[in-house]
């Protein structure tokens, strides 16, 4: 069973998402749901299903608010499903990372910081206020998540080579086999090469599904 991949359910509805499951699930452990999914007519009935089958959730919510809003939206969460992992940004703050990376100890649920959007270019950055460089920017917001507690970050292949902090999980989107297209993404590598710069573990959706999984176990030599 492969540990260390994230399979990223970008499905609308349960007919879908359950037709791509099964050609995986044998060999994944981990499923990443995201707005796509979880706010569709399926969003329930999907980690109902996912944990059912025994399997681990991602849950890629991307949480952005004051503390006690983030708190109480996790507990709410909680409440009613079961998941192993929670995206929130790295710039709501220390206070509101803090308390809710507590929380997610006491709950069973990794608080996982989104360093900076992919899809921000400098000259979005520089009409928000920030005219910090992109690796500065980054590196910062990945050793103040760690300083405060928050298990792991995500961020991109290009940001593992330029930013060197340990201590804290990195888990790196943008993955692709070498023969597919990078769709969307501007930088991609393959899981081997995310893994030999430094990734901890990968979140893979497009790639993953193109091909039969047994290529995944081929590629990282398993
Ligand atoms: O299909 P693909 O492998 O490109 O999917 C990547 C997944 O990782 C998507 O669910 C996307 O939302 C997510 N992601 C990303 N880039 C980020 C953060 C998350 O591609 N910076």
């Amino acid at each position: 069973m492969i540990e260390k991949i994230f399979a990223a359910m970008d499905f609308s509805d349960f007919e879908t998402f359950e037709k791509e499951f099964n050609k995986i699930s044998s060999h994944i452990e981990l499923f990443k749901v995201g707005y796509q999914l979880f706010y569709s007519e399926a969003g329930a009935r999907v980690m109902d299903f996912l944990d059912d089958k025994g399997k681990k959730i991602f849950l890629d919510l991307k949480m952005n608010d004051i503390p006690n809003t983030m708190l109480k939206g996790l507990t709410s969460l909680r409440k009613r499903f079961t998941f192993h992992y929670l995206t929130a940004h790295i710039s709501s703050g220390e206070a509101a990372m803090r308390s809710l990376a507590t929380e997610g100890r006491q709950l069973g649920v990794e608080i996982l910081g989104v360093t900076l959007l992919t899809s921000l270019s400098a000259d979005d950055l520089h009409s928000m206020g920030i005219d910090k460089d992109h690796s500065s920017l980054i590196r910062r917001r990945i050793e103040s998540a760690a300083d405060w507690g928050v298990p792991g970050v995500i961020m991109s292949a290009a940001d593992l080579t330029a930013v060197d902090v340990p201590n804290i999980i990195k888990i790196t989107p943008g993955i692709r086999y070498k023969e597919d297209s990078a769709d969307d993404q501007k930088r991609v590598t393959t899981p081997a090469e995310a893994f030999a710069n430094g990734a901890d573990m990968l979140v893979m959706g497009r790639s993953l599904f193109k091909h039969p999984v047994e290529k995944l176990l081929k590629e990282l030599g398993e």
